[in-house]
């Protein structure tokens, strides 16, 4: 059985598709005051899987994500696997200044204390995250569902000499691992970062490690259909400014895709107005770019 929280109703629909399960509805909505109310209506089984990310408006679909878990306990489930495509807090993993609240520790804490079982979540900024938990947690790639996506839009458009370039190191894992599904190089920028809005990205790092077995220079981008691809994309700077250095060294076209789609401050229309082709996000975030659905690989996890 399977219940979507209001972030995540569509892609909880799909899932309950794949699987054949029955979709159990959640009623949700506000008093005058601004409290919550939430009821969950139906014939519940032993064990029910909750499907809800905690993007904008972060608190809210947290706090609703907690109700339904601590309901669905509360009515007698005996186990409840709690699905959260994109997990909000999860960038602040550990203190980096003094004083700082460490938020993915409280966001595990408080899903666990609520009563989840199983916690699975796609591409986490940090998978040491997952150890805060206690319950088995899972950190699931979105990888193959993007490079299949992107494999097809190649091949309609013509385009055969793709290269996939992570806008910084930390995204590499990500460019290697759809470069090696997609059977193309792969590369990555190096980027510092100023502030929360503000990043500095060069081209000089634009080659693989040397111990690589691919080696891509700068001279490689020249005619290349540059495919970006970074975990989450928030103001869009980072992939604004590879973007920027991608077409000054000669890429041919640039599309860019991500696991989470966050796009704040007018970050798409940015992406766009800097020369991208196409955004590619997933579900795991419902916005305008969300193109691939993440059901199959939800319901694939759920089945194992
Ligand atoms: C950070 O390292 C992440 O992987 C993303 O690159 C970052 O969150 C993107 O942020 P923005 O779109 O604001 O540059």
């Amino acid at each position: 059985m399977i219940i979507g929280g209001s972030a995540s109703q569509d892609l909880a629909a799909h899932v309950a598709r794949e699987l054949g399960e029955e979709l159990c509805y959640v009623e949700t909505r506000k008093f005058p005051d601004g409290e919550r109310y939430l009821r969950i209506s139906g014939e519940l089984e032993d064990e029910v899987t909750v499907i809800q990310s905690t993007g904008y408006p972060q608190d809210e679909n947290l706090m609703e994500l907690l109700f339904i878990i601590a309901n669905l306990k509360d009515l007698g489930v005996k186990k409840v696997k709690a699905v959260v495509p994109y997990m909000g807090y999860a960038r602040q993993e550990k203190r980096f200044n003094p004083g700082e609240t460490v938020s993915a520790k409280i966001i595990c804490d408080l899903i666990q204390s609520a009563g989840a079982d199983e916690f699975i979540t796609f591409n986490i900024h940090e998978e040491c995250v997952l150890n805060f938990f206690d319950i088995p947690a899972r950190n699931i790639s979105a990888m193959p569902a993007i490079a299949e996506y992107l494999s097809k839009k190649l091949s309609r458009q013509g385009k055969d000499n793709p290269l996939v370039i992570a806008p910084d190191k930390g995204a590499y894992g990500f460019a290697q691992e759809m470069s090696a599904i997609i059977g193309c190089d792969c590369t990555y920028l190096t980027k510092v970062r100023l502030g929360p809005d503000k990043v500095e990205t060069k081209i000089v790092d634009v080659r693989c490690d040397s111990e690589s077995e691919n080696t891509v220079n700068v001279d490689s981008v020249k005619g290349m259909n540059a495919i970006i691809i970074d975990d989450i994309i928030a103001t869009g700077g980072t992939i604004v400014n590879a973007i920027n250095i991608l077409k000054q060294y000669g890429a041919s076209s640039v599309d860019v895709c991500c696991v989470h789609p966050i796009l704040t401050n007018n970050g798409a229309t940015r992406i766009y107005a800097a020369g991208a082709d196409k955004i590619i996000g997933t579900n795991s975030l419902s916005s305008d770019t969300s193109r691939v659905s993440l059901a199959k690989a939800i319901a694939d996890a759920l089945r194992e």
